[in-house]
């Protein structure tokens, strides 16, 4: 298999000819992508040539890109309000204190949990992870009990379950995958959510399948037998309209930077009775309300899970992300990605040796695919190209690509200011990738 992805890859360099778009083909042509119309034009980094071609950036649930807006929210914040939270008196150090609590009120509006006491400032998802993970070991997980999580989970939402089981003797249980298409199974659902189930962590949109996972239902499910459930949000939290009192889930997390926001900042939410609870992850400045050399006493919740200075420009910056995101409207952004979606995946799957991962319908806005027997590295190297950017590899899911008897995929995901013109641009490049390097 190796040897094989070396030798196409030293034929890659030989380059291809396909006729691209130009920008303003690209931003002209796309009637009917009235969200990619609308927005485009927030976006600087979208406006530029990639190897000689108008970048399509079809890459967007490994990072997305930022709107001005955010960037002048960033900037506005370093210029003007700059200064440390919580412990000064003097006049900017309340206007970061202001910043920083307002997205913390924001947050909560965002995902319409109860309070913003339950909302939690983390570096991002996979810190939240770690968060929740560390904070159960030490006072819910006993050695008989049970984790459950899904074949479908991310690295993020895996390993740190491992290492936790690893050191609290709990065991940890995998909710099948059924097959490609990518849906868990459900009809089994009661050999899995057994009574010593003590927690149920499960990705809400599959970041490498696209699969829209019933949390709702999950949640009440695992409920029911007394777990504490976790939602892995980093997929649906820019991109679906999430509630969190309605999925009644105890935990959720996301990023700010895969929602128009910066890297660096992403959130935890907790019902406010069990944060209440849990003991603090870290320990530092910030987050206690008393320290003598005999030990220390903590905060309330949120703020005894978040040890030392906190990320205020990004707090500022995820705010405005929020803003931007909800001007437009989550399900119009949900229906918009969906379309493009099932539009990329009927049509690659017309290219000759393709398969394609992932359900067919009800699925999020990106899709997985391989061509022609080729290494998913070479597909996208090829893409690059012509100034395609997508992803290859396991994307941090490496059990379930094993499972599927694959070193990776190839992944396109879709956001609002993506279109279908792009679509067809890059449906006419991989056609002929797979005809010039394909089986
Ligand atoms: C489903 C899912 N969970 C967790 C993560 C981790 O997010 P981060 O790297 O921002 O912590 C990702 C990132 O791709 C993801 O897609």
């Amino acid at each position: 298999m190796e040897s094989r992805h070396d030798d196409r890859s030293r034929q890659i360099t030989t380059g291809f000819d396909v006729r691209m778009n130009t920008v303003d083909e690209i931003v002209s042509t796309s009637a009917g992508d009235t969200l990619s119309l609308e927005t485009r034009k927030d976006f600087p980094v979208l406006h530029q040539e990639i190897n000689g071609h108008q970048l399509i950036y079809f890459d967007n649930a490994a990072t997305s890109q930022k709107p001005s807006q955010v960037l002048d929210a960033i900037q506005h914040y370093y210029q003007h309000d700059n200064a440390n939270v919580h412990r000064g008196i003097h006049e900017l150090s309340n206007r970061a204190t202001l910043g920083y609590e307002s997205a913390r009120e924001r947050t909560a509006e965002f995902i319409n949990a109860n309070s913003a006491q339950e909302i939690i400032f983390t570096r991002g998802t996979t810190e939240a992870v770690n968060l929740l993970a560390s904070s159960l070991s030490q006072s819910v997980l006993k050695p008989d009990d049970t984790i459950l999580i899904t074949e479908m989970e991310h690295h993020s939402n895996m390993v740190p379950w491992q290492m936790v089981a690893e050191r609290t003797g709990a065991s940890l249980k995998y909710l099948p995958v059924k097959d490609t298409q990518g849906a868990l199974d459900l009809e089994h659902l009661d050999k899995w959510m057994t009574p010593d189930v003590k927690i149920f962590s499960c990705v809400h949109i599959s970041n490498s399948l696209g699969t829209i996972n019933p949390v709702k239902q999950l949640c009440a499910k695992a409920r029911s037998v007394g777990a504490l459930t976790f939602v892995d949000g980093a997929q649906s939290a820019g991109h679906y309209p999430v509630d969190v009192q309605d999925i009644d889930c105890d935990f959720y997390a996301f990023s700010g930077h895969k929602i128009v926001g910066p890297t660096g900042i992403g959130v935890l939410y907790g019902k406010r009775n069990i944060l209440e609870q849990l003991p603090p992850y870290q320990g530092g400045g910030e987050m206690i309300s008393e320290v003598g050399y005999d030990g220390p006493s903590f905060k309330k919740a949120p703020h005894k899970f978040e040890a030392g200075t906190p990320n205020m420009s990004g707090a500022v910056g995820l705010a405005a992300a929020m803003d931007y995101i909800d001007a437009i409207g989550r399900k119009e952004i949900f229906e918009h990605d969906r379309s493009l979606a099932e539009y990329f995946y009927r049509e690659v799957k017309s290219i000759p040796g393709t398969q394609v991962y992932g359900p067919e319908q009800n699925r999020a806005g990106l899709v997985s695919f391989l061509i022609g027997g080729m290494h998913s590295h070479d597909v996208v190297t090829l893409a690059d190209q012509k100034g395609i950017a997508l992803r290859g590899g396991h994307h941090c899911t490496q059990p379930l690509m094993k499972k599927f008897g694959v070193t990776g995929t190839a992944r396109a995901s879709f956001y609002f200011y993506n279109n279908r013109q792009e679509i067809d641009r890059s449906l006419e490049v991989l056609a002929h990738i797979q005809k010039r390097f394909g089986d």
